[in-house]
């Protein structure tokens, strides 16, 4: 909880000189306020840096019981955890019996789950230098429905949770009853605050009535901004979108919450899993735990107890990190540390590798003689940069690094080495050209740059040039090409793989990088229609693409005949917008022509953007609506090597059961 700033502190915080920002941290946009640095807490609030912990949600659910929360409590320490920082044990829904007490009217815990209480639990985890944490519901039931809420019981309950001995309070928003958020979540907090013990009051609203604007003012220490996070990947990546433009809101006390880690669970890649956890780090995040910490595997446990990347996330410096670039797939994200160095993150949402780069101005650093110490906060080696500063980053996946300014002495130029593919695509037995780069970030030259490529399985890779290069001086890149040949390869990716070695002042230091091309099916020749050829990839906003059916009730096959306005075709695509259907032309065809229309399923519902797009160019669009008739398209597609038939929502994702009809592709 936060005490109410008083005049005094806030007249002398606002007096303190503003630092230089960063060109992404300046003055936020009008109606937000400023950053928190301004009401700096007076020190004796809770969570002055975001919460460490644990919890047992993501991973148990339901199935939870005290000695999971001791056995836990017990590998928090003996896995290092504690060390690290992780300090709360939080045991989520499901921990009490249906009814409370008859007489008192106080929770009472599961009897046979917990039998031993929840004062008992708390001791135990003090016992061990921990803090316990409890949850429920600012409704009549929590959101499991096992247990009674705290909706008009929240004097008790809070006295309650003291009496125990808890140490911070997850308090949900499910059976609400209607009664205005900031009225319940005001209950709670004032009853945390009548018990006098120092409880930290996590809001758990989901981010539905705006509580970055008022948690605070109820006595919140961290807000849920978002809905539930899952294991995956799109979870993570959909949860980092709803971050944007909230980073003015966080401060001491007062945290963002972007839902908890599920680092470590089945759901994520090891890769997904770093990632996930640099940008809540970066985010200023609470980090709690959301995965078996008994039996957690290695790179697990070092991903959480990173000392570098939780240095990150425990450091406040005025402004939570924020996005700084979005290229797409590629974006960077920094956060100013209170050293003046910028943690960094590039992140790549794509599924193949990318090379990813800022520079030091970008990241609004000031100008340094001797160049940018860079340290990549997760291998732990550390670089000296002229100014850029590029990785090449795994799909699905994030580096992250903290660069400052000067403090280069002895170290070893910033290298980056990828590899690409001439075509992103190729067809049946076509070659592809591939170039493997060595840049020179540093500030000194590198020496006896070799740089080679492994042939993939079944591929002949035959290097055009010389691949041992000599000197590449700072600021400069070295590059080798491969023609790569196969006789009838597999369709799909090829994995490329690269590596680069060079000598610096004697020492041998060496790279590697991963590229990835796709073989396609060759492309059609004569005239044809789309929904008889194998397509690239296919997204779709419900259900799978339907071939010359209708995109029906979206199990695969279930649709009905493509119809539009009364008019039935034999041949398309039922699509369900938002959707991304890609086919490889090859450069050989030159005209698609096509009817787009909402299917009569739908009947007068639905309203759809239809757009045709050629090697990343818009080349035609249409919007059509349930009650009208269908669109004729027709496309020159000279050149084009890949096409892409894209549709999305005008208005809302319901009933846009989008036809592609009659779609016919002249090819040579
Ligand atoms: C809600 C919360 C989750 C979890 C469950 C428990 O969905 O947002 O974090 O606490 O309830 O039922």
């Amino acid at each position: 909880m936060r005490t109410v700033v008083t005049a005094l502190a806030l007249a002398l915080a606002l007096a303190v000189p503003a630092a230089a920002a960063p060109p992404s941290q300046g003055a936020p946009p009008p109606g937000v306020p400023p950053s928190r640095t301004a009401s700096a807490p007076t020190g004796s609030e809770l969570a002055q840096t975001p919460p460490l912990g644990w919890n047992s949600w993501n991973t148990f659910g339901c199935d939870i019981n005290e000695k999971l929360i001791r056995d836990t409590a017990d590998a928090i320490v003996a896995s290092g955890m504690a060390a690290a920082g992780y300090e709360y044990v939080n045991i989520d829904d499901c921990w009490a019996e249906k009814e409370r007490d008859p007489v008192t009217g106080t929770y009472v815990a599961h009897h046979e789950r917990f039998p031993s209480g929840i004062k008992a639990l708390a001791d135990y985890v003090h016992a061990k230098g921990l803090k316990l944490g409890i949850y429920t519901s600012a409704g009549t039931e929590t959101c499991a429905r096992t247990m009674p809420g705290s909706l008009g019981h929240e004097d008790l309950d809070a006295q309650t949770f003291a009496d125990w001995g808890v140490d911070y309070l997850k308090y949900d928003n499910c059976n609400n009853q209607g009664v205005p958020a900031q009225e319940r979540y005001k209950a709670m907090g004032d009853a945390l605050a009548k018990t006098g013990r120092p409880i930290v009051y996590s809001i758990c609203e989901w981010g539905e009535n705006d509580p970055w604007l008022w948690g605070d003012s109820v006595g919140g220490d961290l807000w849920r901004t978002t809905g539930d996070i899952t294991d995956s990947w799109s979870s993570v990546m959909s949860l980092l979108d709803q971050q944007v433009g909230l980073e003015a809101y966080s401060g001491p006390s007062a945290w963002n919450d972007p839902d908890m880690l599920e680092v470590g669970n089945p759901g994520l890649t090891q890769g997904e899993s770093r990632a996930h956890m640099s940008l809540w780090a970066l985010l200023n995040a609470p980090l709690i735990a959301g995965n078996d910490v008994r039996s957690m595997p290695a790179w697990a446990r070092n991903q959480l107890t990173d000392p570098d990347v939780l240095a990150v996330n425990q450091d406040w410096s005025g402004r939570q990190g924020a996005k700084l670039r979005d290229d797409g797939d590629s974006e960077v994200w920094t956060k100013r540390m209170s050293d003046g160095s910028v943690a960094v993150v590039l992140l790549n949402r794509a599924s193949a590798p990318a090379t990813i780069g800022t520079t030091a101005t970008e990241l609004g650093l000031p100008r340094a003689a001797t160049g940018y110490r860079v340290r990549d906060l997760w291998t732990d080696t550390t670089a000296a940069s002229g100014g850029r500063v590029r990785a090449q980053v795994p799909g699905h996946g994030a580096v992250m690094l903290r660069v400052s300014a000067g403090g280069t002495a002895g170290l070893p130029p910033m290298v980056a080495v990828d590899v690409t593919p001439a075509q992103p695509y190729v067809g049946g037995s076509e070659a592809n050209t591939v170039t493997v780069t060595v840049h020179n970030d540093g500030t000194t030259a590198v020496t006896r740059a070799r740089l080679a490529l492994t042939a993939p399985v079944d591929w002949t890779a035959t290097a055009t040039g010389p691949t041992q290069l000599g000197s590449i001086a700072p600021g400069r890149t070295g590059t080798a090409t491969w023609r790569l040949t196969a006789d009838g390869p597999d369709l799909g990716p090829v994995d490329l793989t690269a590596s680069a070695s060079w000598i610096w002042r004697d020492r041998v230091f060496a790279g590697t990088a991963a590229g990835r091309f796709t073989v396609a099916s060759p492309a059609p020749a004569g005239t044809s229609y789309l929904s008889d050829l194998p397509w690239l990839y296919a997204e779709n906003g419900w259900g799978p693409v339907e071939r010359d059916r209708s995109n029906g009730e979206t199990a695969a096959g279930d649709g009905r005949p493509l119809t539009i306005a009364g008019t039935v075709h034999e041949k398309g695509l039922g699509s369900h917008a938002p959707s991304r259907i890609g086919y490889f032309l090859d450069s050989r065809c030159s005209r698609f022509t096509v009817t787009v229309g909402i299917d009569d399923e739908v009947g007068n519902q639905g309203r759809v953007r239809f757009e045709v797009w050629g090697d990343g160019v818009g080349l035609a669009t249409a919007e059509a609506t349930g009650a009208g008739a269908g669109v004729p398209l027709d496309v020159a597609v000279d050149g084009v090597d890949v096409v892409e038939l894209r549709t999305d929502p005008v208005d809302g994702q319901n009933y846009d059961h989008a036809d592609w009809a009659t779609p016919v592709i002249t090819c040579a």
